[in-house]
């Protein structure tokens, strides 16, 4: 039997079926004295913690020893929360080994491109590929779900924690020997992998696979496609520990839905989810804000790739924080209104579950600064009050959860080989950041108050009217065809610089750049010209740009120059271009513009393909709309990402959960604030 869809499946006991929104936390009771037990599921209980994730690092604790198990304190707790009516998405364990398992083993630490040993002492210090590590973690998983299987408080499975978070690249013997079978698998035959590898350079020429290893510190810049292959290695290594723990439960489990917290977030690049999302139940992930002027932007960002890796169904946010965490080099506390609007932007994009690491603030160790739902203060507290309103207003929104996301009329290309490859060393600039060139386009779309999907490739890119390609850098031979086809149908493509470059195995597209949609642009670009830091460039219509330039020429007579450099070494030479292809078109922004520069450019490209802004003018770039839709009910997310009152004149539908707007007056919508609009269609 396959398990029950996300919102059916986080139920807690006493439910009635309706649909309502998960609420809950990392609890870690096993880092506190007994005694504050009850008090933890009476606070939970006044908060409106539906459900918590258990036991995530306590191994040490179940399995004190080789041959012994503690399972009775986990008894109690899971259930003293079952009869709080609290849920649980109970952890396998297998996130932080024990001291008494690195001491027998210490061939289970992994070890860096420098050949040191990662020892304990923090967490996370096992090899994906340890054949040691892997008995040892599975032994505890079906421990795990033997004991729990049954257990009525048991809602969900999560599997280790943050799978990849301190521990995706490792370069030991046993990443060797793995690295080996997997480049079998992939290449078959010495030759091809040689030619993949381009090792006729340098004298690399394997003549034997065991003569094949990592890619550890070399004298100079290791070979290219040896470091992006080790990267896509290393990702499905650690997908393949989560395929292992995932068939242990399975098997004892079937009917108990499976998930692992991804971190969707920030420069967190080694996992690759796309190919991830489908070997869990349900998709889940963990976000937490980076500062800076695009913040609320990148969670954005984050919870709607996050919502288009779960195909859009509903998905899980495992873990945020309430205000600070501890491990920035300044932790901000979050202002006034933060904490729900963080979580309610997750959940305009699909989250039906909103947890936050942890529930009680830690007294010792490392996180004891970090943020939680109970902090050091007790309940007596602001933050507390406001962990309690958001459980009231998740309780108010309940109608909507279980709907899916709306799709929307623009596509932000994301791709992880891209991101990977674009920014190896060797290239013309080290200055290049594939995340932020996407997060500055979809900042833009923001500005201008147009919907997008961050969507991985791979998705079919046929309803979207117009699809961006940020440094689209990797374009194997079939992409190239599938842009080709989505402009002639009537799509309208943008792709920017260093975009179409290199095929799969990082080989350049030969006859001028970029070789792979050099026809589909009608451009072609004989040298980079990156820019040094600091310098700035200007084009047409006042733009300024920095980071990146290309010598273009427009190479075919349906390519119309839509902006020229005006200054530096391009001037007057081509900067922005579109050319018709059949039905569609294909657009060249060949510089960084910066969130600036794109939404002052973007309405060039939004009108050509009839896409207009849903919002009322005066709320465009105030105010971020996401939509949740199933059957005939539309919800409509309004996120004000401003710190002052935005009016939201002429949009209807019933206000979700009220408040916010004086009944017969306009729709007003307070500083940071959220509310969703109900509409039957
Ligand atoms: C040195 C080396 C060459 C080449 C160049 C690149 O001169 O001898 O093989 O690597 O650097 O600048
Ligand atoms: C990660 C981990 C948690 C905790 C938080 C702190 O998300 O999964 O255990 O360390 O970071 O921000």
């Amino acid at each position: 039997m396959r398990p029950a869809p996300l919102s059916q499946s986080l139920r807690g006991r006493g439910d009635n079926g309706s649909p309502r929104f998960a609420y809950g936390a990392d609890y870690n009771p096993d880092q506190w004295p007994r005694q504050v037990w009850e008090e933890d599921v009476a606070l939970m209980r006044q908060a409106g913690v539906t459900i918590v994730n258990l036991a995530v690092f306590s191994w040490a604790r179940i399995q004190p020893t080789a041959g012994t198990w503690d399972f009775g304190w986990l008894d109690e707790i899971m259930d003293l929360l079952h009869d709080g009516g609290i849920a649980v998405d109970l952890a396998t364990a297998t996130a932080s080994p024990p001291p008494w398992l690195t001491t027998a083993h210490p061939e289970i630490l992994p070890v860096t491109d420098h050949g040191e040993t990662v020892w304990p002492g923090a967490r996370q210090h096992w090899r994906p590929t340890s054949p040691v590590f892997r008995e040892h973690a599975l032994r505890l998983t079906r421990a795990m779900a033997e004991r729990y299987a049954g257990h009525p408080a048991l809602a969900a499975w999560h599997i280790s924690n943050e799978l990849g978070c301190h521990n995706v690249y490792d370069y030991s013997d046993d990443a060797a020997r793995a690295f080996r079978t997997w480049l079998r698998r992939r290449y078959t035959t010495l030759d091809q992998l040689n030619h993949a590898w381009g090792t006729a350079f340098w004298s690399q020429g394997y003549s034997d696979w065991e003569q094949i290893l990592p890619p550890r510190l070399a004298a100079s810049h290791p070979n290219p496609t040896q470091q992006l292959d080790f990267k896509r290695f290393s990702s499905d290594a650690l997908r393949d520990h989560l395929r292992a723990e995932r068939d242990v439960l399975r098997a004892v489990t079937p009917d108990v839905p499976i998930t692992t917290n991804f971190m969707v977030m920030g420069e967190t690049k080694g996992m690759n989810y796309a190919d991830w999302a489908a070997e869990v139940d349900f998709v889940s992930n963990d976000h937490y804000r980076t500062p800076g002027p695009q913040s609320l932007d990148e969670l954005s960002f984050s919870a709607n790739l996050t919502g288009n890796l779960a195909g859009g169904r509903p998905w899980y946010l495992m873990e945020h924080s309430t205000s600070a965490v501890n491990w920035q080099p300044v932790n901000l506390a979050k202002r006034a209104g933060e904490l729900a609007r963080d979580s309610l932007l997750h959940v305009a994009h699909g989250a039906d579950a909103v947890c936050f690491f942890q529930w009680r603030q830690s007294a010792a160790g490392a996180e004891k600064y970090h943020s939680a739902m109970l902090p050091h203060a007790g309940p007596d507290s602001d933050l507390f009050r406001s962990v309690t309103c958001l459980g009231d207003t998740l309780r108010h929104l309940a109608p909507a959860a279980g709907a899916s996301r709306e799709a929307a009329p623009v596509a932000v290309l994301f791709d992880w080989d891209s991101w990977w490859a674009s920014e190896l060393d060797s290239h013309p600039t080290s200055r290049l950041r594939y995340r932020q060139e996407a997060l500055d386009w979809y900042t833009a779309l923001l500005n201008v108050g147009v919907r997008a999907d961050v969507v991985p490739t791979g998705t079919p890119l046929d309803g979207y009217r117009m699809v961006i390609a940020p440094v689209l850098h990797v374009v194997p031979a079939t992409l190239a065809k599938e842009l080709t086809r989505y402009a002639e149908n009537g799509g309208h493509l943008v792709a920017t610089y260093f975009s179409g470059i290199v095929d799969e195995n990082d080989h350049v597209w030969l006859g001028g750049y970029p070789g792979a949609l050099r026809d589909l642009l009608g451009i072609r670009i004989e040298e980079f010209g990156p820019l040094p830091d600091g310098e700035r460039v200007t084009l047409d219509g006042g733009l300024t740009a920095s980071l990146w330039t290309d010598r273009v020429t427009a190479t075919d007579p349906a390519t119309e120059v839509l902006a020229r450099y005006t200054g530096g070494e391009h001037a007057g030479r081509p900067a922005v271009t579109r050319r018709t292809s059949g039905q569609g078109s294909a657009a060249y922004v060949s510089t960084r513009l910066g969130p600036t520069g794109l939404t002052a450019l973007l309405p060039t490209f939004l009108d050509h393909a009839g896409i207009r802004s849903e919002l009322p003018e005066q709320a465009r770039g105030h105010v971020e709309l996401a939509v949740r839709s199933r059957d005939g009910d539309r919800y409509l997310f309004l996120v004000n990402r401003t710190d002052e009152p935005v009016p939201l004149p002429g949009l209807t539908g019933d206000v979700l959960p009220p408040g916010p707007a004086d009944e017969d007056g306009p729709l007003v919508l307070a500083p940071r604030a959220v509310t969703v609009l109900h509409q039957r269609t």
